[in-house]
């Protein structure tokens, strides 16, 4: 008799990982291609971070720190929260899963806009809960919308703050008059990735509520602005009990001793954080215009990737069309593509092949 994996296992859609730059490469015969794909800091990891892995490497024989003290006292520091109310993760993704392990029990029902990060259904489902999807509005989060589907049965709510894939925020009174609605028993996780980049005086204030003592739950990572998301670590802010329950599910040594030094040496760069802003800021701003001039409709967005939604089943086509020309970006669904903002070359290297490939 051969084994087999429960019903709510076997239809999860995988997540389908891209294939290594060099295969691609390789299959299409071209080389150099740029790689605008996964929301990654195109200028690399910040030198202190290397100076810091470096120092660390004659170390690996040893189990990492399973307390993280020392990027936890640096983080508590710089956000002053006390270190109980800090949790790390192998990526934010891993406190995505502690907090639905935590929180939620097989039949129970996580609410999240759609659409929004694929890891939250994903992790949802396997855990044998339920995902009500509730559809963006004007490529933003609905609140009003969410707050109406609570039910006895909820138990977390999921709001990526900027959106991925659309780079839409939510604002300050949104989010609070959001917080208002959500009884005591449901868990708020404000996944904030991209929250560096964010430029809008508007954006809400997740640590207000934190310290208002709400049941919130704030995501935050090292792989996006500082340049790390090959190592793996993100954290999470939230109430102490929040945090001991979450560390009980934990394992022990869930982040890697190289991804806990680096991490260290990047949170105080400010030089790096700066120059990674800034070059985003001056990317997104030559993409808009370049995006303009082909008349081609995309979201203003507040991260470091513009979603272009498009008027028909063309997204795989242009995919493909792209990776000839060198360049990578994510189809998302049949109908959009989401195209994350590199270097000045590679982004001037992404807007001629849309010229070539022109019409849309
Ligand atoms: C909204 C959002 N949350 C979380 C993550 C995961 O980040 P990490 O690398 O910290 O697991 C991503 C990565 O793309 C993301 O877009």
């Amino acid at each position: 008799m051969s084994i087999k994996s429960p019903e709510h296992i076997r239809t999860i859609n995988p997540y389908v990982p891209g294939k290594p730059i060099e295969e691609l490469e390789r299959e299409l015969g071209i080389t150099g291609s740029t790689k605008l794909a996964s929301n990654e800091n195109p200028l690399g990891p910040s030198p202190l971070a290397v100076k810091a892995l470096r120092k660390g490497i004659s170390g690996l024989n040893r189990y990492p720190d399973g307390s993280c003290f020392y990027l936890r006292s640096a983080l508590s520091e710089k956000l002053n929260v006390g270190s109980s109310d800090i949790i790390f993760g192998n990526g934010s993704n891993e406190i995505i899963e502690l907090a639905v392990r935590t929180f939620l029990s097989p039949g129970d029902e996580a609410i999240m806009a759609h659409p929004s990060f694929i890891v939250y259904s994903m992790i949802v489902q396997a855990l044998n809960g339920k995902s009500i999807m509730v559809p963006l509005k004007d490529w933003r989060h609905d609140l009003e919308a969410m707050a109406s589907k609570i039910t006895d049965r909820t138990k977390i709510i999921f709001i990526a703050n900027p959106n991925n894939p659309t780079g839409t925020i939510n604002t300050c009174e949104e989010m609070d008059a959001f917080m208002e609605k959500v009884p005591d028993s449901v868990l708020v996780v404000v996944d904030e990735a991209y929250y560096e980049y964010v430029r809008s005086g508007d954006y809400a204030d997740s640590m207000k509520h934190f310290r208002q003592g709400k049941n919130i739950l704030i995501l935050r990572t090292f792989s996006k602005i500082y340049g790390l998301a090959g190592l793996r670590v993100g954290y999470g802010i939230a109430g102490a009990e929040i945090i001991n329950d979450m560390n009980r599910v934990r394992q022990p040594f869930n982040v890697n001793s190289l991804a806990q030094m680096a991490a260290a040496g990047a949170l105080n760069d400010q030089a790096h954080i700066k120059k990674s802003r800034k070059t985003n800021e001056r990317g997104m701003k030559y993409l808009y215009k370049g995006l303009m001039a082909l008349n081609v409709h995309f979201v203003p967005s507040e991260a470091n990737f513009i979603f272009v939604p498009l008027k028909d089943d063309t997204a795989l086509q242009l995919y493909n069309d792209l990776l000839k020309e060198g360049v990578i970006v994510r189809p998302m669904g049949p109908r959009a593509i989401r195209i994350t903002v590199g270097l000045p070359g590679e982004n001037k290297k992404l807007m001629e092949a849309l010229k070539k490939i022109s019409p849309l």
